[in-house]
């Protein structure tokens, strides 16, 4: 008998209740029994964990877990586990995913993860202080090695050393910038061990006053790309023209262009929370990333193919990691971790940036052409009928009422609830 050929094309996901879905998805990622119990558990993350992660817990904040379907990430099938209470985004992901199936799915690499760590030196003189600094790199470099121990120790390590000067409202600033190979983890905390304990060699080369000693999240060294083509004959001629227009609009006008990468990252940060990323790092890397050419531009780019087909291409820093930190402690993340498949973090975010890229296609086609309302106001109608007190099948009935009556609104909910017509 022929083996079925394993796909995350996912048929009626949707329709199937919370058990079946997560034994499909089990089944599919070959997750362990531990990680499905949380999954199905509504208390995952137990008090006595979460008190010890931060400061002050009085409880949980919880939010959507789920599945985007279709995706092809180089050639592999894949599920992404999304973290986010915005209606149609998981909808919309897995509808990119689709319509680019049938040319093979996305193409993305990327960078070694390499991060860069900063250190700033307040000098009286910023040129000669960064000359000194580089003159005795080799000496920097040698001093640094035991602060890089930990990470050395899993084939990571500092890659390369570099100082520069700027001026500033305060003075001259020398900055020293250490590239730190940072493997699986997102890297914050060996990057600032590493800054901490060599800054006091910087002060006594340079001569000046340390001040910070601290990670960039804009990091161009440890970039992704991901690529995709949606044939003319799957989406339609005037869908490619579509989302040509949308894009040039970003391309063109900066408040069009916020909007525009805000679609991406409704994506991207979706997995960056599920898998127990630090999402803050990941926006601030990708807008800066986004205005580095000298203005702020989309993060994706679309082109018409000779053939008439539609490529789009996206690249941005990733920072993420499948170890450490909040991935480890957070029993979801491990559960979405092993939903990817992911065995290193630049495979997880060759995953993120298909995310990214699918989402924003599947935006600019829906908003160039039907509309963006139509998908998003049914589950809109739901969250209201939510607000207004609903529970159980009267989410259902009353959205659908007011979905047909055109009249969503938390007045018109309560009234349904409470019987009128
Ligand atoms: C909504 O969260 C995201 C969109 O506004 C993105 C876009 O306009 O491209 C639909």
């Amino acid at each position: 008998m022929a083996m079925e050929k394993k796909t995350s094309a996912i048929s009626g996901l949707y329709k199937m209740d919370r058990g079946k879905r997560i034994e499909e998805v089990a089944s599919f990622s070959g997750m362990p029994p531990a990680q499905q119990k949380t999954l199905r558990s509504d208390t995952p993350l137990e008090f006595s964990v979460a008190d010890k992660i931060t400061e002050n817990v009085l409880g949980f904040h919880s939010l959507p877990f789920s599945v985007a379907t279709n995706f092809i990430v180089n050639g592999r099938e894949v599920l992404v586990p999304m973290a986010i209470e915005e209606p149609s985004v998981v909808a919309a992901a897995s509808n990119g995913a689709k319509l680019c199936r049938d040319s093979g799915g996305f193409s993305a690499t990327s960078d070694p993860p390499v991060m860069i760590g900063q250190i700033q030196i307040m000098v009286k003189e910023g040129k000669a202080a960064a000359e000194k600094l580089n003159s005795k790199k080799a000496e920097i470099l040698a001093a640094a090695e035991p602060f890089a121990e930990n990470i050395s120790k899993y084939g990571g390590g500092i890659r390369g050393f570099a100082a520069r000067h700027v001026q500033s409202k305060r003075g001259d600033i020398a900055i020293a910038e250490f590239q730190i190979d940072v493997r699986d983890s997102m890297g914050a905390n060996t990057i600032n061990t590493i800054l901490e304990g060599i800054a006091p060699k910087l002060a006594e080369i340079s001569g000046g006053k340390v001040r910070l000693r601290i990670l960039t999240n804009l990091a161009i060294t440890r970039l992704v790309r991901a690529t995709a083509i949606w044939k003319k004959e799957t989406i339609g001629e005037d869908a490619v023209e579509g989302v040509l227009d949308g894009w040039a609009f970003a391309d063109a006008d900066i408040f069009r262009a916020a909007t525009h990468n805000k679609g991406i990252m409704n994506g991207i940060d979706a997995v960056a929370v599920a898998t127990g990323n630090d999402w803050r790092a990941v926006e601030a890397g990708a807008h800066a990333y986004a205005a580095m050419g000298g203005r702020y531009a989309p993060l994706t780019r679309f082109r018409k193919l000779p053939n008439g087909d539609l490529q789009g291409e996206i690249e941005l820093p990733l920072s993420v990691g499948t170890i450490g930190g909040a991935t480890r402690s957070l029993p979801t993340a491990q559960s979405a971790l092993a939903i990817t498949g992911a065995k290193s973090s630049g495979e997880l975010s060759c995953i993120m940036a298909a995310v990214g890229l699918s989402q924003n296609f599947a935006a600019l086609k829906a908003l160039s052409g039907e509309g963006i309302q139509r998908g998003h106001m049914g589950l809109h109608a739901k969250n209201i009928a939510i607000a207004a007190g609903a529970k159980g099948a009267d989410i259902d009935r009353i959205a659908e009422l007011m979905a047909k009556e055109k009249n969503i609104s938390t007045a018109r909910a309560q009234e349904l609830l409470a019987g009128k017509n």
